[in-house]
């Protein structure tokens, strides 16, 4: 810190206009790391220190994300030190490091003489510590310490920004990647319908009769089409309410419903159900639609997943007062790095190029938290995949 001038208050309004300054600067930027970056730079030019630190909370520690000096962004951060104090306590402190227990090893040889942190607060909540480390010892007076509570929640806002920021570029980009797998999806049923119709009308106008297999490639991809539609409705109201409208239901019943349109859908797949549950115990609360919804859902993957010649099982049984639903498939299985990303919204699996928009899963796994269910996925690459779905049962 450069010598205090003669009049006090000169200097504290100078210090307070620097922080304004190096503020305009900062908050100007957008993306977090130029704005970590600048933070600490202009921090190191306010007080004529040599290195700076942030340090931010997240899942219930201190973490580092950034410094200008490789071995400060290396070094561990101790959870319960200054720098935590600092973050707890809302207010700045500045401390003398005078032997090498008062800092971590590696910064010590550094020369570091004292280190003052900066809370990182906004409207009384901290998110994290900025850490300013200079080779000489820190002359501030108690005002000028007590005024860079102000960089720091400045530092706050800036820092807010940025994770805004990130947040809405990468909406923009999910937004953008759905648009053009969307119309890439709706446009092929669309092309070979039309080509059918006009291969349709140019047989109607001669009086010969259109084949039978002409209507059917319609049929069919008119369904196909139908069903994009209706999974991108329910994306769009999956957003708040996605409303389930509860009944008293025969879960037996459903899963026969859940057979039947498979039957009808997939006439040459095989699908062998065992359902081990009485009338009386097969009793749930739910939303018939969704329901059904969600077992196609999980059946169609199970299909398009497979070989025609294989099988799929479906069972349902009671385990206390739990319903175990599981559909099995011996298919091409899910790998590792999928598996966990499966249920995130457009999100499709890597190596295969089967039609779909990644929607599927999302929303089977609202539907099933709508029902206070749970649903859990095992897979083995070329064995098979296993979705079980626990649903509480109403009786
Ligand atoms: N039974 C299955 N076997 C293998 N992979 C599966 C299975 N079910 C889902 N997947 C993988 O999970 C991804 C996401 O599934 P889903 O959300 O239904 O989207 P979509 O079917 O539109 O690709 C699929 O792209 C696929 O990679
Ligand atoms: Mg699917």
């Amino acid at each position: 810190m450069k010598k205090n001038s003669t009049n006090p208050s000169i200097t504290l309004r100078k210090f307070l206009l620097e922080i304004d300054q190096a503020a305009l600067r900062f908050l100007a930027l957008n993306t977090p790391d130029e704005i970590y970056q600048a933070i600490v730079w202009e921090a190191l030019r306010l007080l004529a220190a040599d290195y700076g630190t942030i340090l931010l909370y997240r899942k219930g520690e201190l973490k580092r994300i950034y410094s200008n000096h490789e071995i400060i962004a290396a070094a561990a951060v101790r959870q319960r030190g200054r720098a935590y104090q600092a973050f707890k306590s809302r207010q700045p402190v500045i401390t003398r490091i005078e032997t090498k227990a008062d800092i971590n090893a590696k910064i010590y040889k550094l020369n570091i003489k004292s280190i003052i942190f900066i809370p990182l607060t906004y409207r009384q909540k901290s998110i994290g510590v900025l850490n300013i480390l200079s080779k000489q010892q820190e002359q501030l007076s108690k005002d000028q310490l007590g005024m860079l509570k102000l960089y720091g929640s400045l530092a706050c806002l800036a820092i807010n920004k940025g994770e805004s920021y990130m947040e809405t570029k990468s909406a923009l980009e999910a937004r953008e990647l759905f648009m053009e797998m969307a119309s890439h999806e709706l446009k092929t049923p669309v092309t070979s319908i039309y080509g059918y119709l006009q291969l349709i009308r140019q047989y109607t106008d001669v009086n010969r009769l259109p084949k039978k297999d002409w209507v059917d490639s319609i049929t069919a991809e008119t369904t196909r089409l139908i069903k994009l539609i209706q999974e991108l409705l329910q994306v769009g109201t999956t957003r708040e309410p996605f409303f389930i409208d509860f009944e008293r239901l025969h879960l037996k019943k459903l899963l026969c419903e859940a057979e039947k349109d498979f039957k009808i859908i997939h006439t040459d797949r095989e699908l062998e159900t065992e359902v081990k549950l009485s009338l009386k115990e097969d009793i749930i609360f739910g939303d018939k639609d969704k329901l059904l919804r969600m077992l196609t859902n999980i059946l169609d993957n199970a299909v398009k997943f497979s070989p025609q010649k294989s099988k799929i099982i479906l069972k349902a049984k009671k385990i206390g007062k739990k319903i175990h639903i599981t559909i099995k498939d011996f298919g091409q299985g899910i790998s590792r790095e999928d598996l966990n990303k499966l249920f995130d919204k457009f999100y499709r699996g890597r190596g295969h190029d089967r039609e779909g928009m990644g929607l599927g899963l999302f929303l089977v796994k609202e539907i099933v938290r709508k029902h206070r269910g749970k649903i859990d996925i095992k897979s083995k690459m070329n064995i098979g995949t296993t979705v079980k779905i626990i649903l509480p049962s109403y009786i």
